[in-house]
């Protein structure tokens, strides 16, 4: 990850040739038309104005309407370095209106730091060892009902194993707690990404509207985390608990101030929203890419089982980040006219920065429909062309986590079960809102390996 000197890497002058007082060329189509198109064939459309215009360009989409979108290293290491008073996040994210004013997506300039930095130090990379037991646990205990031989979508499977991965490693809860976290938080993630695009639907008309449902949902939800916050300050063992609750409810701000209930709640909400679905996808891919790449696929299973090394299977989960970006964009809103690429993004607008165009460009991926974790081999990832997590003061911190727990489930299924090869053609993408998954849920055929 580059580190970023917010202060620094500010208002500095774009380098190069002179700057023009225009917004990025793009489509001429008729607004509707073109919102049309994005919506129906958004990858396609983003990939013809690209050739049309080069590497930044505008598009208008039904959401954000006239955007910018990113599409070189150069353009996306400026936006990633930019200042948070220059691009912002968190005051145009759909996501943190709905998540709660203490969510991370929600926040902006110091308020977002301070959070971070409390934030951080749960997801260090060398914490996330004392999960792996918890992930195998969960992993080994949802395949136990996996039929042999017979076809079946993984993703339920995936979402299960992450849903409870986090429940107990992020929230630290367990029995009837845990059980009801696991009744209320996939509806509650599901409909608050749909009220979080469909801002008239929020209101509250009764128990059966979207809005209604997701407050009752809401109000569940907090008295769950208010239970776990009354029995974490009585636990005398809270010091040495390991979950991030935990690790929150210790915590304090610079200030010495402590995180309130709501902002523990908004917080932990959002590590759930944020890092559930978009695990369980990518691993679904994983099944949907390995079954179509069975040489691939023995020799990933020799190094699972030899237990000697994991090299080829991180390559492997780089290159389905790579192949199949389940967020395939991010996004900053310019708080100033932001010079870019030789244009000038007006005040006020988005700038997507493309993680689909830039992962299949062969500038940056020799052969980029291939799947090649080979390419990962030798040469690791790039900070401005690898961008699965984003990148800058907003790269995604659960990107340990995410590593972590896709090395074990895929581990786990490889050392467990053999995967019946396929010679269908690749499962389409569908886009569930957060996420994109392979649209049929990442069908399987598998066996349960016999020992000996
Ligand atoms: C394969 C899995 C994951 C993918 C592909 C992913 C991707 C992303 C992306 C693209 C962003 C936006 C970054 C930016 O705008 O520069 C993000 C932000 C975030 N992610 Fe993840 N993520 C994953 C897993 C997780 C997990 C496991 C967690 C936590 C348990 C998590 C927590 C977050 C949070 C809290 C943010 C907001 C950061 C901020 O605004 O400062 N993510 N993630």
């Amino acid at each position: 990850m580059a580190v970023v000197d917010p202060a620094r890497a500010s208002r500095e002058p774009e380098p190069g040739p002179p700057v023009s007082p225009l917004a990025p060329p793009g489509s001429r189509l008729p607004r509707p038309l073109s919102a049309l198109l994005f919506l129906l064939a958004p990858q396609p459309t983003l990939r013809m104005l690209q050739r049309r215009h080069g590497d930044l360009f505008s598009v208008w989409t039904p959401v954000f309407g006239q955007v910018a979108v990113a599409a070189g290293p150069e353009l996306v290491k400026r936006v990633f370095q930019a200042s948070p008073d220059v691009l912002s996040f968190g005051e145009t994210s759909p996501l943190g209106e709905i998540l709660g004013p203490g969510s991370l997506f929600a926040m902006d300039d110091s308020r977002h730091l301070r959070e971070r930095r409390l934030i951080l130090p749960a997801f260090h990379g060398e914490r996330m060892r004392g999960y792996e037991d918890v992930i195998e646990e969960e992993a080994r205990r949802e395949m136990a009902g996996w039929a042999e031989g017979e076809e079946f979508p993984t993703l339920p499977s995936f979402m299960r194993i992450t849903l409870a991965a986090i429940i107990r490693t992020v929230f630290g809860a367990q029995g009837s707690d845990g059980s009801e976290l696991a009744d209320v938080l996939p509806p509650l993630v599901t409909i608050g990404s749909r009220l979080a695009l469909l801002r008239p639907l929020r209101r509250d008309l009764g128990p059966r509207s979207p809005g209604g449902r997701f407050r009752r949902l809401r109000a569940r939800y907090d008295a769950i985390v208010d239970r776990l916050i009354d029995a974490g300050r009585a636990d005398p063992a809270l010091e040495s608990r390991e979950d991030v609750m935990a690790m929150l409810m210790r915590a304090h701000y610079d200030d010495g101030e402590r995180m309130s209930r709501t902002a523990i709640a908004d917080e932990l909400l959002t590590l759930l929203a944020a890092g559930h679905e978009t695990t369980a996808t990518t691993l679904a891919w994983g099944v949907e890419r390995l079954r179509r790449h069975p040489d691939l696929l023995a020799r990933l299973a020799a190094e699972a089982r030899t237990g000697e090394g994991r090299e080829l299977r991180v390559a492997t989960i780089h290159e389905l980040q790579r192949s199949r970006p389940v967020i395939p964009a991010t996004s900053r809103c310019a708080r100033v006219d932001f010079p870019l690429g030789g244009w000038t993004v007006p005040r006020g607008r988005q700038i997507i920065v493309s993680a689909s165009l830039i992962h299949h460009d062969p500038r940056f991926f020799a052969d980029p429909e291939r799947f090649d974790p080979g390419r990962f081999l030798a040469r690791g990832v790039d900070t401005y062309t690898w961008i699965p997590f984003g990148g800058g003061t907003r790269r995604c911190p659960g990107a340990a986590f995410a590593h972590m727990e896709m090395d074990i489930v895929l581990r786990t299924l490889l050392r467990e079960f053999t995967l019946e090869p396929t010679r269908r053609r690749g499962e389409r993408l569908r886009d569930r809102g957060i996420a994109n998954a392979p649209a049929r849920g990442g069908l399987a055929v598998v066996h349960r390996r016999r020992p000996g």
